[in-house]
């Protein structure tokens, strides 16, 4: 496995560790020939999802009412709104043609008990007084009386859509579960809380941050053919032709013809539930049979920055129990028992360890004790950034099958893939690592990275231009009175 050690020499000397991390880096390293093989049954998930999408097991290939592709002309001014994972972010977008755009935004944190309260008016109405908060922000004379509020609304979970400005939840993903929302459309169930608030607000689109994600980046640069998030979830999407998609063939308006582009929202995350190809350790398995949703996600499991953090500590965490690991660590205090917390890490702490360039990892030993109250020796500092760096470099390896799978299936030999997320955006070397783990599948070695034939490239702001510039296609297509949906 390539991975850049920038000059700390990590070799362990202590016998039993350093046969932990041979191990370690034997189940977590995905030799290329094992990508091809992952990236094939991709491609056959990919078309299966198109053809029904409704197996639980499989990919659901969603369809997002999305048919045309934007030019960058779009303007208009649209509310949009992001529930991410982590963040709420609501934003006014001025879209200003010539593939321009500002943005005002307000981001809010998401209560990590709301995740999983047992109410599900709490979020909803949670989302409601973002909102406000925000108009109020924005209108500091009282919003206008004859105000109405175009908003495009990105719901970052897999939804059904049989119009552009609804969609059932199947599954919460990403440590979201809270009753009653799956099998709901969650377009009135935010409603009922805005006309509570008495806000001015429509919903004109409900989108991925993926579709978000390639339409925003699309606007300003025409080559973009994916939009792809490496977050606290993974996920990508694409256009489709309607042709290929025969689980809505016969279900169109006419003034759909079967050349019409479609935006697909893949939702694969859920690549491999069935557990056929993806290489997974005990920890992986672990880590699904104790989810909330075990056999759901399996792609995501493995790659997503929900859970780098938590495969990081259940290695740490047995190797702890095999006395090999923090000898004198006393889980006697309650802080002490952070280590043993579910959950306790996040994928900062990865990002923290994998950047520390100090010799004697000192940012790490400070990490070890301001979070889980350990002392660690060198050794020990030395085992973890090396087991960081197999967990990391895995998911950025993984996470491009996705990516192959779509260019190949769609025959596009040369592209960007417009990418958000924190994973892509603050974890060091993902970006590299994703460009060498195409470069393998694809035979691109000896060409520089910038002179890729597929780049992954940084995106627009995604969530809220994305939402806006859907929103404003949905609006030209309204006026010429098309179809923004399944036959009625
Ligand atoms: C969700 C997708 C989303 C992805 C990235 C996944 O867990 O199912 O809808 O696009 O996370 O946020």
């Amino acid at each position: 496995m390539v991975i850049a050690t920038h000059g700390i020499d990590l070799t362990l000397t202590t016998p039993a560790l350093a046969g932990e991390i041979d191990r370690l880096e034997t189940e977590f390293t995905v030799p290329t020939e094992k990508l091809n093989t992952v990236i094939e049954y991709f491609i056959e998930e990919l078309n299966r999802g198109n053809e029904d999408g409704t197996d639980p097991t499989g990919i659901p290939m969603n369809v997002t009412w999305v048919m045309d592709y934007p030019d960058g002309s779009e303007t208009g001014e649209y509310l949009a709104i992001d529930l991410g994972g982590t963040n709420l972010r609501v934003v006014m977008v001025s879209l200003l043609g010539n593939n321009k755009f500002t943005t005002k935004q307000s981001k809010f944190h998401i209560p990590v008990s709301m995740r999983t309260t047992k109410n599900r008016d709490d979020l909803f109405d949670f989302i409601a007084s973002c909102l406000q908060d925000f108009l109020e922000e924005q209108n500091p004379n009282g919003i206008p009386k004859d105000a109405m509020f175009p908003l495009g609304f990105t719901f970052s979970y897999p939804a059904t859509q049989s119009r552009i400005n609804s969609g059932v939840l199947q599954r919460w993903t990403k440590g979201f579960d809270i009753p009653n929302v799956e099998g709901e459309d969650v377009v009135p169930l935010l409603m009922e809380h805005v006309h509570k608030r008495g806000l001015p607000i429509e919903v004109v689109a409900l989108i991925n941050d993926t579709s978000g994600t390639l339409v925003a980046s699309r606007y300003t640069d025409p080559l973009t053919e994916m939009g792809c998030i490496f977050g606290t979830g993974v996920n990508g999407a694409y256009y489709d032709r309607v042709a290929n998609i025969p689980k809505i063939l016969g279900k169109l308006e006419d003034d759909v013809p079967s050349t019409s582009p479609m935006l697909i929202n893949c939702e694969y995350g859920s690549f491999d539930n069935r557990h056929k190809v993806l290489p997974r350790t005990s920890y992986d398995i672990q880590i699904d049979n104790e989810s909330p949703r075990p056999g759901q996600q399996a792609f995501e499991k493995m790659t997503s920055g929900y859970y780098l953090g938590e495969l990081v500590r259940l290695v740490l965490l047995e190797l702890y129990g095999k006395g090999l690991l923090f000898k004198d660590y006393k889980p006697a205090s309650e802080q002490a028992q952070n280590l043993k917390t579910p959950y306790f890490l996040d994928t900062s702490f990865l990002s923290i360890i994998e950047a520390d360039e100090t010799e004697n990892l000192s940012e790490t030993l400070n990490l070890f004790s301001s979070k889980l109250f350990l002392d660690t020796t060198l050794e020990e500092r030395k085992f973890t950034k090396k087991l960081c760096q197999f967990i990391g470099t895995r998911a950025a390896r993984l996470s491009i099958c996705g990516i192959s799978a779509v260019c190949k299936k769609m025959n596009y030999k040369k592209c960007h893939v417009a990418a958000d997320g924190s994973v892509f955006m603050k974890y060091p070397y993902f970006p590299e690592r994703a460009a060498q783990g195409l470069s393998d599948v694809f035979g691109w070695e000896g060409l520089a990275e910038k002179d890729h034939p597929i780049r992954i490239v940084q995106s627009e702001d995604g969530s809220g231009v994305g939402a806006a510039v859907i929103a404003a296609l949905s609006h030209k297509r309204q006026a010429k009175g098309l179809s923004l949906g399944l036959k009625l």
